[in-house]
């Protein structure tokens, strides 16, 4: 296995209760998946995509983080997702959508 350059985690809303939080009721699931397609589309070979459990921060949900750069991003859909990919090809941070 070659390790990851980056790794985009995208909050699954998974809960120690079973429950799901809203990232998911947000699409946060399909979401991952357009990370996957579009960052294989894009040859970005060393970025991988998990998802996670809850990141705590359901407000401003989905919320996806990207490592390890640590830059934790707010309601994300496939428009941010862009913009989230354009960042890391181009080294930089999608500012405009990341959570304070
Ligand atoms: S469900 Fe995504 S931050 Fe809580």
């Amino acid at each position: 296995m070659t390790k990851p350059t980056h790794h985009i985690f995208v909050c699954g809303s998974f809960r120690a209760t079973g429950a799901q939080g809203v990232c998911h009721k947000k699409e946060s699931s399909q979401l991952l998946q357009y990370f996957e397609q579009e960052a294989s589309d894009r040859g970005l070979d060393g970025v991988m995509v998990s998802s996670t459990g809850c990141l705590k921060a359901c407000d401003n949900g989905p919320v996806v983080i990207v490592q390890p750069q640590n830059v934790w991003y707010k309601q994300v859909n496939e428009e941010v997702a862009d913009a989230i990919l354009d960042a890391i090809e181009n080294n930089t941070v999608a500012e405009e959508h990341v959570l304070a």
